[in-house]
């Protein structure tokens, strides 16, 4: 592994926060800067909540559903929306939540949150009919404000699980050498991660050989986020090209594939990074489980399959520039997801989840109702 060159800073020694929130102010860490530059940017209200994710200053589906829900807090905090009638509040807050979730259509995470929250405030007012505006108003700044700390204990359960099923695997006390793909720790998170959080659980206990890190293009997540994510937290890590990823699973002994997740429908169809679905094809290829890693607000109950997941495409620019410079000739044709779909039969391993470790049928069971 090659050093850091002069002009990379050394990783922080503090954990790397993509959001914080005190209950006044709300900032992000503005992740387009990364590695080179460590910038937190205010955030006042939803409208620059969701400028802030189409810009992908932030990025990662929990990140975006938690700098979501706290603007709308704030807002909230602020007085903003409709003053004595509960019904209204209840539509304020799904018209300010949709902000960020049509921001970018694939990660599932803002709307599931909108419909959890809408069902707690519609909940109240049928147990309590005389319940206030401001006392639903209270409730509903608690529910969203809750959230924070519960990705992290939701992602240490993930990380746990994930853990536990690989080095199950694992023969004797050996080491396992993982391969994940874009970033899903700290950064796309409140802290800890998904799949990262089982590499970081499996690290923790000394299980883990080498994390290969796909750079993943085109927007280079895994080359400026997790490489970033894993130097800081010492993990041995190896930045690939996404090219590089099959034949490394068959040349440098890969014992599982762990990813996050956008969203997953109904049969355990997943969406994620562009390039999820050809390391699943790999994977099979060569016998080595693949997982993925998500909290249950990454399962859709309503979408029955992954034909039915919106597939976000970005702008051609992402492909023809590198860095503001032109790499492709103009006038070429481009298209640009920045997701696919990996079919259930791919993902071997198991969908690790904050409840346990499942198969994708399995799903409908495990979290229907929660
Ligand atoms: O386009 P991005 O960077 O938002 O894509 C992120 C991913 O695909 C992640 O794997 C997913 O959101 C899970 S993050 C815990």
């Amino acid at each position: 592994m090659s050093t850091p060159s002069p002009t990379t800073p050394a990783p922080p020694r503090s954990p790397l926060h993509s959001i914080l929130y005190d209950g006044v102010s709300l900032r992000y860490l503005n992740q387009r800067l990364l590695p080179t530059e460590l910038r937190y940017q205010t955030v006042l209200d939803a409208d620059g909540a969701a400028a802030a994710v189409a810009a992908m200053e932030v990025r990662g589906a929990p990140a975006i559903a938690l700098l979501g829900c706290l603007a709308v807090a704030l807002e909230l905090k602020g007085g903003r929306g409709p003053r004595g009638d509960p019904e209204a509040l209840v539509e304020f807050v799904e018209e300010r939540m949709g902000r960020v979730r049509d921001a970018r259509p694939t990660a599932v995470n803002v709307g599931r949150e909108t419909e959890r929250l809408k069902g707690e405030m519609r909940a109240w007012m049928d147990r309590e009919p005389a319940v206030s505006e401001g006392e639903l108003r209270d409730r509903a700044i608690a529910h969203l404000e809750a959230l924070l700390q519960k990705d992290v204990e939701d992602n240490r359960r993930i990380g746990s699980h994930g853990a536990r099923h690989i080095a199950q695997r694992l023969q004797g006390g050996s080491r396992a050498t993982l391969l994940s793909h874009c970033n899903t720790g700290s950064l796309a998170t409140a802290g800890y991660g998904t799949a990262l959080g089982v590499v970081r659980a499996l690290h923790s206990e000394g299980r883990v050989a080498r994390l290969l890190c796909t750079e993943t293009r085109p927007f280079l997540q895994g080359a400026r986020l997790t490489a970033l994510e894993m130097l800081h937290e010492g993990v041995p890590t190896t930045l690939i090209a996404d090219s590089a990823a099959a034949a490394a699973i068959r040349e440098r002994g890969v014992h599982a594939v762990v990813v996050g997740a956008d969203r997953i429908a109904a049969n355990g169809d997943t969406a994620n990074k562009i390039g999820t679905y050809s390391l699943a094809v790999a994977a099979l290829h060569h016998g080595v489980p693949f997982y993925v890693a998500a909290p249950s607000s990454s399962w859709d109950p309503n979408v029955p399959n992954g034909a039915s997941i919106p597939i976000e495409e970005r702008p051609e620019r992402e492909l023809t520039e590198l860095q503001g410079v032109r790499v492709a000739p103009h006038g070429i044709d481009v298209w640009n997801p920045a997701f696919d779909v990996t079919p259930h039969e791919l993902i071997t391993g198991g969908i690790v989840t904050e409840f346990g470790v499942f198969r994708p049928e399995e799903l409908r069971h495990a979290l229907g109702g929660r």
